[in-house]
């Protein structure tokens, strides 16, 4: 008989380079393979996951809603997704929302409001070594050219400004500015964390030249890094702030969230979506900002993050030839190290943790919000090991 991963190469695009495990079910921060080893799970399927896997709560949420509909169409408007989105825009300060399926539809609709508000002639910036989706406009703002190569022709009127550069910032920003687009820490750019310095500097741009300032949060948002929303760590708020990821607790879901300015830009018809805003979605992710922001996991988040990043910084003084820097905040963390970090994570793998690579040396840990101490600690302890061998 075949295996699922000889019938895998037969029947999907080779896009992905998939783990060797065969996962029969989760549990918890837990997930369980087929053989009935228990792997820690330190990305929680890229951010998402936030409360663990088959959490009572969701389970509840969506098991109800589902037996009522699981979809109708956004020709109506639903008890759940008012009760959604009341609490999402009041954790996040915002005045209006559109809920969309994924991280890259939120910012394709976010460009298109962005068009429509400031005219196609005006620039939209992202910074250097980006990732804001797959889709067009996500792809052309995405600046690491390994995504880009070869889907040429792009969209039009973007350009990128060199992270952390408050001398490109103010070389390239003037009146013909539309807006700048940042992650406040780059995910899957390697976890890096834009500097106060450069945020004050756009916030300064930004009262001088009138353009909008967009927050990509799909990654970072959502409690994951011990705030809200990192922009909370500074002085700025949004024009725009866009979610997805752990907002749909394992459920496919999106969204964009504007200020009162910008709540009539798009008139009727002008923007939609089949399945932005499902109610099975949006019954999982009233669960996740309950959790988050009414039931302490937010402070969890920041104090075992914290406890986290301590001890990776010891771990950094015990091996330096190993670990390179750490950095992030929260449940976003990653730990740069002196060589391929893919290395590490097969070691991981062999002491039943779960971690991701990406840009080559950094390894990058999130966690669902759930992890105990004891997790933490077996986490570290299985990275200190790998690392020693
Ligand atoms: C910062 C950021 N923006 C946008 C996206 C795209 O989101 P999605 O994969 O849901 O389309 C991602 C996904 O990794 C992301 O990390």
């Amino acid at each position: 008989m075949k295996t699922i991963f000889e019938k895998e190469r037969e029947l999907f695009l080779p896009t992905y380079n998939r783990y060797p495990l065969e996962i029969s079910y989760g549990e918890g921060a837990y997930l369980i393979d087929k053989k009935g080893d228990r792997y820690l799970d330190f990305f929680s399927g890229l951010a998402v996951n936030a409360l663990g896997y088959a959490h009572p709560k969701i389970v509840q949420a969506v098991s109800e809603q589902i037996t009522k509909f699981a979809h109708l169409s956004n020709n109506y408007i639903t008890d759940i997704q008012i009760e959604f989105t009341e609490k999402l825009l009041k954790n996040a300060h915002m005045s209006r929302a559109f809920l969309a399926n994924s991280g890259t539809e939120a910012i394709e609709g976010t460009l298109k409001l962005i068009r429509l508000k400031k005219g196609p002639d005006k620039k939209i910036f992202s910074l250097t070594n980006s990732f804001h989706g797959r889709t067009y406009g996500a792809m052309t703002l995405t600046a690491r050219e390994k995504y880009k190569k070869g889907f040429e022709p792009l969209l039009q009127n973007i350009g990128h400004i060199e992270f952390n550069s408050i001398e490109d910032l103010e070389s390239k920003i003037n009146e013909n500015t539309a807006a700048i687009i940042f992650e406040l820490i780059q995910g899957e750019g390697g976890i890096n964390e834009v500097s106060s310095e450069f945020i004050s500097k756009v916030a300064e741009l930004r009262e001088k030249y009138g353009f909008l300032f967009i927050a990509d949060a799909i990654q970072d948002g959502v409690g994951r890094s011990g705030k809200g929303f990192v922009h909370e760590y500074y002085n700025i708020t949004p024009d725009v702030l866009v979610v997805a990821k752990s907002i749909g607790g394992g459920l496919p879901l999106g969204a964009f969230l504007t200020t009162e300015e910008l709540c009539n830009v798009f008139p009727v018809g002008k923007h939609g979506t089949t399945f932005g805003g499902n109610p099975v979605s949006c019954a999982a992710g009233k669960v996740v900002l309950e959790e988050v922001f009414e039931h302490g996991l937010i402070e969890h988040v920041a104090e075992l993050g914290a406890y986290l990043k301590n001890n990776l910084l010891k771990m950094k003084d015990e091996l330096p030839d190993q670990i390179v820097d750490v950095r992030g905040r929260g449940f976003i963390l990653g730990v740069e190290l002196s060589f391929d970090a893919s290395e590490v994570v097969k070691k991981m793998r062999a002491r039943k943790v779960l971690t991701n690579a990406t840009n080559q040396k950094v390894l990058r840990l999130l966690p669902p919000y759930i992890i105990t101490k004891e997790d933490a600690d077996l986490f570290l302890g299985a990275l200190k090991d790998s690392l020693k061998n």
